[in-house]
């Protein structure tokens, strides 16, 4: 069975422009997110209270965050520490989200951390954030396969997701960080996580279209009960931390697919589609999505 609405969780401003060579300007980004929240999109990653020397996309955070106070739409933030939740807290943030890894290798390239010591620096993260009435996103990285270490196994994967969740996180998105997951590989992960206890509505997913497979690991997610699903739109980024990682799954892609599904998303697909060939036209290059190229016919 499937579902009847699933939940676009979008990451295009954060995880998108977060790995764009060129830095754009925040009064861009303010307007790409209120094109995006005019399209209908609901939650909107909109940035990431990290080290500006990691990701110089995004030291603008501080300027960002006030101009999007008008934005009818939830806008969670990345944070990676307690200074990050700090200059989050400042700005009236509340939701944020916090990202171990599966794999030690990405752990040490994300994080600077090993991944014990990666959850023991998220552990008051969320503690403080959810004392501060805010709700909590984990984020796990490199779920299926990982550039250093290849494939990563399952119970691997499982064994850190419950620490996250034991940690307080109030949702886990899955990410398969550099697109190297099949539909098998998801199907065997969503089982052993559902046979380890974790509810699987507490579950999102997180794919990336390397190998083409972002939708059909979507639809076999769907089928195994998951109903809030990350992409990007226009398919902008990868992950500067993980050289092979391409676009995640384009949002235009994601909606074209549901909305043949049945499946109600509340999203307008035009609006969405000129978002994207608006900001493909403020970088300089075609977005990779399918739909959104037949749609604008670009
Ligand atoms: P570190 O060098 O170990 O930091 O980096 P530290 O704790 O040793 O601190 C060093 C200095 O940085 C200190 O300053 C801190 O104050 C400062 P000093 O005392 O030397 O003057 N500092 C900060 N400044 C501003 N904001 C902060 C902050 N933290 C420390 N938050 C750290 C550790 C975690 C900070 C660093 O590794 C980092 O910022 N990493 C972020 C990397 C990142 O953003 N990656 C992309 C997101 S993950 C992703 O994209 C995957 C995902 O999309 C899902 C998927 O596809 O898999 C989520
Ligand atoms: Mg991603």
């Amino acid at each position: 069975a499937l579902p009847d609405r699933v939940r676009i969780h979008e990451v295009g401003p954060r995880d998108g422009l977060q790995n764009e060579k060129a830095v754009v300007p925040a009064e861009i980004k303010a307007e790409f997110i209120r094109r995006l929240a005019a399209s209908g999109l609901s939650v909107i990653e909109a940035t990431s209270f990290v080290h500006p020397k990691w990701v110089p996309q995004l030291a603008d955070a501080e300027q960002l965050m006030p101009m999007l106070a008008d934005v009818p739409a939830r806008l969670p933030v990345l944070v990676p520490n307690e200074r990050g939740l700090d200059r989050a807290l400042a700005l009236g943030v509340r939701e944020v989200a916090v990202f171990a890894s599966a794999t030690e290798s990405f752990a040490k390239a994300n994080l600077n951390r090993t991944v014990d010591e990666s959850l023991e620096m998220f552990a008051p993260v969320v503690a403080r954030a959810r004392e501060a009435g805010g709700s909590v996103r984990g984020y796990l990285s490199m779920c299926f396969g990982d550039p250093w270490e290849g494939a990563v196994p399952v119970d691997q994967v499982v064994r850190v997701s419950r620490r996250l969740l034991d940690l307080g996180c109030d949702e886990l998105s899955l990410g398969d960080t550099i697109g190297v997951a099949t539909p098998g590989h998801v199907a065997a992960l969503l089982t052993a996580l559902g046979e380890a206890g974790v509810p699987v509505g507490r579950l999102a997913v997180h794919f990336h279209d390397t190998y083409g497979q972002a939708l059909s690991n979507t639809l076999t997610a769907l089928r195994h009960g998951v109903t809030t699903v990350d992409a990007s739109a226009g398919g902008l980024g990868g992950c500067p931390y993980a050289k092979s990682a391409t676009g995640n799954l384009a949002t235009e892609d994601l909606v074209w697919m549901l909305e043949g599904l049945g499946i109600s998303t509340g999203v307008d697909l035009g609006l969405l589609t000129a978002t994207s060939v608006w900001m493909a036209a403020h970088l300089g290059r075609p977005s990779p999505s399918r739909t959104v190229r037949a749609l604008s016919h670009q």
